[in-house]
């Protein structure tokens, strides 16, 4: 069993990777969801984490952060996730509970208080977790990893260089990456393979309430996806859960990598040098490659267990 703390920005990647830790209780036990200014204002980005959690019927502690990144202003993407975030479902109307600490003081005391070292899913820009680590360094002894979607060694897509996570807050990855925690990295080398087709979106709103509820978002990203080329749907944040639920379906290698802040075409690239011999300087797993079938496999199951739950009845 392992302790989760998840730190988003929903997002449709985000609130699939949302459903399917709470599709596995056994093993994944969720102590808080904070969220953070990326996809869209934090305003929004946390409305949509209290719709799908309303929607799921969860009891999860939920707590808004960072409006935007550490030195510059936030640069959503409404091309990618619509005006809301999170377009494509209309959850109707109701609330759901919001912490009244500032997301980097609950993560504080989520930490502090577990009687176990805990893991980070980190799925958004990094600004509240870099501020987590600045204000309370203590947390680092009680943090056992970081599973985070973000960078990419060979390539971008928010510009030729640079992942959209990395790019909004290049300041704050830097931050979290030279923290000495052990940090596994999804970018784009994996994310982009760990695609859903549109025959798999199709089918998910033939089934249940939550897989019609993930059809429908899915579907609208999946639109947009299609003008960034994509012809199946990279569920990029879904990368950092599905490793710890199941790490043998993922390839990767240890490697030296760090954040460039400078200005310039490289602002925001995550680089690796490989040449770094020893192991303790070899601060990231980046996972390369995932066996796709297996990926949407355990997302579609994670959705049927949802499905069968009480709420949905
Ligand atoms: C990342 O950027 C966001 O748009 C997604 O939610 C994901 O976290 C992909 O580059
Ligand atoms: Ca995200």
């Amino acid at each position: 069993m392992r302790y989760l703390l998840i730190d988003c920005d929903p997002g449709h990647d985000d609130a699939m990777a949302i459903l399917t830790a709470c599709a596995h209780p056994e093993e994944l036990k969720i102590l808080g969801i904070t969220t953070v200014g990326g996809n869209q204002t934090l305003k929004r980005v946390t409305e949509n984490a209290k719709n799908i959690l309303r929607f799921l019927c969860a009891d999860i502690p939920l707590a808004s952060g960072q409006e935007g990144p550490l030195v510059r202003r936030l640069q959503a993407a409404p091309e990618a996730h619509g005006d809301s975030g999170m377009d494509g479902f209309d959850f109707g109307t109701g609330d759901y509970p919001l912490a009244s600490e500032h997301a980097v003081t609950f993560l504080y005391e989520k930490i502090m208080a577990c009687p176990e070292k805990v893991t980070i899913a980190a799925l958004a820009p990094l600004t509240n977790l870099a501020l987590l680590l600045k204000v309370f360094p203590e947390v680092k002894e009680k943090i056992s990893c970081i599973s985070m979607m973000g960078g990419g060694i060979s390539h971008g897509n928010c510009t030729e260089l640079t992942e959209f996570n990395i790019y909004v807050d290049p300041e704050a990855a830097q931050i979290v990456f030279t923290s000495g925690i052990p940090i596994v990295m999804a970018g784009l080398d994996v994310t982009e393979k760990a695609a859903v087709t549109a025959e798999e979106i199709e089918s998910l709103k033939t089934k249940g309430r939550i897989s019609r509820m993930a059809g429908e978002l899915l579907t609208f990203y999946h639109e947009s996806g299609k003008q960034f080329g994509f012809v199946d749907s990279p569920i990029h944040d879904l990368c950092a859960v599905a490793y710890l639920l199941e790490p043998g379906m993922f390839r990767g290698e240890r490697w030296h990598v760090e954040v460039s802040t400078e200005d310039g075409p490289a602002r925001g690239l995550t680089y690796a040098d490989k040449r770094l011999a020893g192991n303790e300087q070899k601060n990231v797993l980046v996972l390369e490659d995932v066996d796709r079938d297996r990926f949407a496999g355990l997302f579609i199951e994670a959705l049927e267990r949802l499905d069968a739950s009480a709420c949905s009845r």
